[in-house]
């Protein structure tokens, strides 16, 4: 796709880097004929952080669902049915095998990613936690990573169980701040919480300097919204006891999402969502609940969401993860460089303030003399889509201006990056 600003009366600023640069490592450009939305617009999509844009393959399983044998999953005995049943355990099977998971029985589907952190917090929280109990997590993390453990606090309460939230610190390479975790582990602490890669500042916390301190009884919970389409992610190795992902940050569709529960924590799971599917039944005398994940399903599933999330993952696989998060690094390399010298720039935490080959297509920066909405709102007008505001940070709820993020993918060019550097440039010399 060529670049096509969408004011013909504001050309493209001209690029002035070497286009060879880097030379090896990228996908081509032609890889953006997979994605039917790109391959249509001239805009430069930059928000992938946001949602990524769907393959054609994609599109095609969600059509399908609705096109033909349409049923229900998990309930009939008609050929129909059964297939759906099949085609979701093979999903599941590969879902698990995607990111490392030990058996498709640890994988739960879900609406979301928002819905399988409200599921931690309800299916887990609300019956293990005990008086006194705490939750180390970061006021810095997205409110889907925040805001469910408060209404557990609350809900809690009305029952008179207190339990602490305890913050910790993010460095400025936009990491959880491990020392500072270490600090606050004390011995009620249950869980901890991180992004595993930080929708806003783009680091990446894989807490391998503190896994020998984290005690066994201190679960740990990965959000993955970020890094589960952009890199290798293995919760076997990250030691996760939970893995939350969102499908339509995976090339999936919205409202999918999937929920990883390690089996040592089954035992303590309740059903959060019970209905029909779910893996309980009734007894004489009140409510016995069976094996997972059919204990944390319940109700239709999203059967075409699911069917395109095994879709998305097989494209995933077929460009291979490795290369996907090294395009990625390159691309945020350009972005740092293009941008680090642009008077008036100043980077929020995150690869723009760490060393070398740090970086997975987040980054997020100011501009004096113009507020992230303005700037956003120009960007737009020149063809160049980013998110801006506060990005769902409810700590930076009343901040007054918020940053503009720029998060990146496989469809992603070096030229592309060229191009918005170099406006960004432009408009600084305007408005600084
Ligand atoms: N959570 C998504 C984002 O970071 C919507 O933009």
């Amino acid at each position: 796709m060529e670049f096509s600003p969408s004011r013909p009366d504001h050309p493209a600023p001209v690029v002035t880097r070497s286009p060879e640069f880097p030379p090896a490592g990228l996908f081509p450009p032609q890889v953006r004929d997979s994605f039917p939305a790109l391959a249509e617009a001239g805009e430069v999509y930059l928000d992938s952080a946001a949602t990524t844009q769907k393959p054609r393959s994609v599109i095609d399983t969600v059509r399908n669902y609705h096109a033909s044998a349409t049923a229900n999953a998990a309930r009939g005995t008609y050929p129909w049915a059964t297939a759906l049943t099949q085609q979701i355990a093979a999903v599941r099977a590969r879902t698990a095998r995607f990111i490392g998971a030990g058996d498709p029985g640890e994988i739960v589907f879900t609406a979301g990613a928002t819905a399988a952190l409200n599921a931690v917090a309800l299916s887990w929280g609300l019956t293990a936690l005990r008086d006194g109990d705490e939750i180390l997590y970061s006021p810095a993390d997205h409110a889907a990573n925040v805001l469910p453990w408060y209404l557990l606090r609350d809900t809690l309460a009305r029952f008179g169980r207190r339990i602490e939230l305890v913050p910790y610190r993010m460095t400025p390479s936009g990491r959880a701040d491990s020392a500072d975790i270490a600090d606050k582990i004390g011995p009620r602490t249950r869980l901890l919480t991180v992004s595993h890669l930080h929708h806003v500042f783009g680091g990446l916390t894989a807490l391998d300097d503190l896994r020998d301190r984290i005690p066994d009884r201190v679960l740990v919970c990965y959000d993955c919204s970020q890094s589960g389409g952009h890199l290798p992610v293995d919760v076997a190795a990250l030691g996760a006891d939970f893995a939350v992902f969102a499908g339509h940050k995976m090339f999936a569709a919205p409202g999918t999402g999937v929920l990883y529960c390690h089996r040592r924590v089954h035992p303590d799971l309740r059903p959060f969502l019970p209905g029909g599917a779910t893996d309980a039944r009734l007894t004489t005398d009140g409510f016995e609940t069976g094996r997972m994940p059919g204990l944390l399903e319940g109700g239709t599933p999203n059967i075409p969401g699911i069917l395109a999330l095994g879709t998305a993952l097989e494209a995933l696989d077929s460009y291979g993860m490795p290369a996907v998060a090294a395009h990625n690094r390159i691309l945020t390399r350009r972005l740092l460089d293009g941008l680090r010298d642009v008077p008036g720039v100043d980077f929020l935490p995150g690869p723009g303030h760490g060393a070398g080959d740090t970086g997975y297509g987040i980054v997020s920066f100011t501009l004096d003399g113009i507020s992230a909405a303005d700037l956003g709102f120009v960007l737009a007008e020149y063809g160049f889509l980013v998110r801006t505001g506060t990005h769902c940070v409810p700590a930076a709820a009343d901040a007054e201006t918020g940053s503009v993020r720029v998060s990146t993918h496989i469809y992603t060019g070096l030229a592309d990056i060229d191009h918005f550097t170099d406006r960004v440039r432009a408009l600084a010399e305007e408005f600084v």
